[in-house]
């Protein structure tokens, strides 16, 4: 027993910063963003809050599964930054939603989505639950700073959200992790505690680009291929292929290595930059209402992300 997806929904908030805009801020340029990471804008969360976007995104997949809240035994969100550090992210939405079933954050990165079906489906497997809400939202525009053109044109904001039914869908699903906190990582801000002299001088977002874009390459091939056998598949049997939305170069050096073809390959980056673990979902929730998915088909996921932080995983769709 592991899970079927029964409904999905998404939600970013409603300022766009186009790559031009961002040319006011800093200096960089359209051209150097597009060729660079093949993002065009990004949503920028300012009135609303994570739980804002993150309620409407879990409203509308409940409604996309036909499911109440009070149906729900688990809510598992994937934030590596919830509207408060306690309660948790996925309690703010527990209370909207009027649920009342285990509801806690995870924090894996951009692989958090991941990690948190991989939580779900332990549910299922010990039928602790019969629906699961499977939700990540990320607020990235709080995190980077701003002065610093290598990193704030990469991310944006939003949130993403599945509700998983008992099933058989989840044909193989792989995590790892290696602890290396040098090529990324976002500081704690300090508290005013008055025995700490130094507090942390610069807490915001740093990144060894291409460390992440080298480690991002190999793990991707090497999950895919790993989760792929492990379903006992063919990458002739993919239907779609939805990658962490990083950056489009990842993306496409990964797939000319993997051989499966571009047209496999789903992509929202040009509108969203990276939303960190939203990615997957605000993908899987674009397809789901383009209504490209068939019932049957074969998906596949893949996430990096800090940590190192790695997950993918082969979905049926069963709709
Ligand atoms: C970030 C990334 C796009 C940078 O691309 P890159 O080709 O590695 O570029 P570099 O960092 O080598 O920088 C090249 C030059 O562009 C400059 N540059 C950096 N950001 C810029 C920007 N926004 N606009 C214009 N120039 C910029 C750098 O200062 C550097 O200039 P220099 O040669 O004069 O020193 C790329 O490394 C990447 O995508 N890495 C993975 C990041 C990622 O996926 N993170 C999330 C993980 S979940």
């Amino acid at each position: 027993m592991s899970f079927t997806i029964i409904g999905t929904g998404s939600k970013v908030p409603a300022l766009v910063k186009t790559n031009e805009q961002l040319a006011d801020l800093v200096e960089t340029s359209d051209e150097w963003i597009t060729t660079r990471t093949g993002i065009k804008q990004r949503h920028i969360c300012t009135t609303e809050s994570l739980a804002d976007i993150l309620y409407d995104a879990a409203a509308s997949a409940l409604d996309d599964a036909g499911t109440r809240a009070d149906e729900l035994d688990l809510i598992v969100c994937a934030t590596i930054r919830g509207d408060y550090i306690s309660p948790s992210l996925a309690c703010v939405v527990q209370e909207r939603l009027r649920a009342s079933c285990p509801a806690f954050d995870i924090n894996a990165a951009c692989t958090g989505f991941i990690y948190a079906l991989d939580v779900a489906e332990g549910y299922f497997a010990r039928k602790k639950a019969r629906k699961a809400l499977v939700l990540a939202a990320e607020a990235m525009s709080k995190t980077v700073d701003w002065n610093d053109r290598a990193t704030c044109v990469l991310f944006g904001d939003g949130a993403g959200a599945a509700v998983l039914a008992e099933g058989d869908d989840l044909l193989s699903i792989k995590l790892t992790a290696v602890g290396n906190t040098g090529p990324l990582f976002i500081p704690h801000v300090g508290g005013n505690c008055p025995f700490v002299a130094v507090q942390s001088a610069r807490p915001y977002l740093s990144m060894q680009g291409q460390d992440v874009y080298k480690f991002a390459v190999s793990s991707m091939c090497r999950d895919i291929q790993d989760v792929i056998k492990e379903a006992g598949i063919a990458k002739t049997d993919i239907a779609y292929v939805l990658p962490h939305q990083a950056n489009i170069r990842i993306i496409d050096a990964a797939q000319k290595r993997l051989k499966i073809p571009q047209y496999k390959y789903i992509s929202n980056i040009e509108k969203y930059g990276n939303t960190s673990a939203a990615s997957i979902p605000l993908l899987l929730d674009e397809a789901n209402r383009d209504g490209r998915f068939k019932c049957g088909d074969i998906l596949v996921l893949s996430a990096f992300g800090g940590g190192f932080t790695t997950g993918a995983c082969v979905i049926r769709w069963n709709r």
